[in-house]
């Protein structure tokens, strides 16, 4: 997609105006991700230079949170390529994405008040999610409302001001649009917590059946233990963030498929993307479709 080599530009030139070195050779090290964000942007607002605008900013608030998550996660690789936190230290990942996160508002404070509005306030909610991700590892969680407000902030928040801040650009139904970006964004982040279990370490570009380790009880894992007997919840439990040797590990995928916590956690993904199609259904944008079949249909 050339327009999202139009984003990288934007990003790059955005960069270049802070006027320092180090910047853009951390920024050269970061690897590209899906940009999900600007497919939506650029779907929704079309093409012009303030919608680029919009998608780098956006881009960069993105960008900026996985380099401080990173951080908070302890992780070695993102998208297949050594961290940032890994290359250097915790110390200019976390500085590097202040950079990023302070320039993206600079732009931000340039755009109209409404947009301006609806993406800073995402960030709130994304910092908000990121602390209840990170309480929610504590214990084994097993409440479905508090996994759901999670990943509604951390992950779906951002993509439903990306999403809404579009339509307003675009002057169309921005509660339509923001309920698509919501749904999708929910959608997402189940796939994502999906992959992390079907997916080899090689195909995500990190380690396979790392939620678990980390202490991430994701849907696939809450669905099984409401359904295991109460003997096999006890063993689930008993592996809850440990390391899993190669036997206790194809117990727990196992137990995932024969109870069916899997094929109903990719129904629950998929309802959630028929959800966001049925908010546009009057809007007469077909890509909006493509982009969330694409997603659930994604490998990683
Ligand atoms: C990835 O989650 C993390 C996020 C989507 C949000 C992180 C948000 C912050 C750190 C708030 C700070 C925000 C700014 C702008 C500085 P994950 O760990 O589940 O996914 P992963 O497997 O991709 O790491
Ligand atoms: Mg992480």
């Amino acid at each position: 997609m050339e327009e999202l080599q139009k984003v990288k530009e934007q990003i790059k030139k955005f960069i270049i105006e802070v006027d320092d070195k180090k910047s853009l050779e951390l920024l050269d090290l970061l690897a590209t991700g899906k940009m999900l964000r600007s497919k939506l942007i650029l779907k929704i607002a079309g093409i012009s230079e303030e919608s680029i605008k919009l998608c780098a900013v956006v881009e960069m608030i993105h960008a900026a949170s996985l380099l401080h998550d990173d951080v908070i996660d302890e992780a070695d690789t993102r998208r297949g390529k050594p961290s940032i936190n890994a290359l250097f230290d915790n110390k200019t990942s976390i500085m590097f994405g202040d950079i990023l996160y302070s320039k993206a508002f600079t732009q931000l404070s340039q755009m109209d008040k409404e947009i301006a509005y609806t993406v800073s306030n995402a960030v709130t909610l994304l910092s908000i999610g990121e602390m209840a991700d990170v309480d929610l590892t504590q214990n084994f969680n097993t409440s479905y409302d508090k996994y759901f407000d999670m990943i509604y902030k951390k992950t779906a928040s951002l993509i439903e001001a990306s999403a809404k801040a579009a339509a307003i650009m675009a002057g169309l139904d921005k509660d339509k649009y923001a309920l698509y970006g919501k749904n999708l964004g929910l959608a997402f982040q189940m796939i994502d917590d999906i992959l992390d279990i079907t997916q080899d370490s090689k195909t995500l570009g990190k380690p396979a059946m790392l939620d678990f380790v980390e202490g991430k009880v994701t849907i696939p894992y809450l669905l099984l233990h409401d359904r295991l007997e109460k003997e096999d919840k006890e063993k689930l439990k008993a592996l809850y963030k440990k390391p899993l040797n190669e036997e206790e590990s194809s117990w727990v995928k196992n137990q995932i498929e024969s109870t069916k916590a899997l094929e109903d956690s990719i129904i629950k993904a998929k309802n959630l993307g028929q959800e966001a199609i049925a908010a546009v259904e009057d809007e007469d944008n077909e890509s909006l479709v493509l982009i969330m079949s694409a997603m659930i249909n994604r490998e990683f």
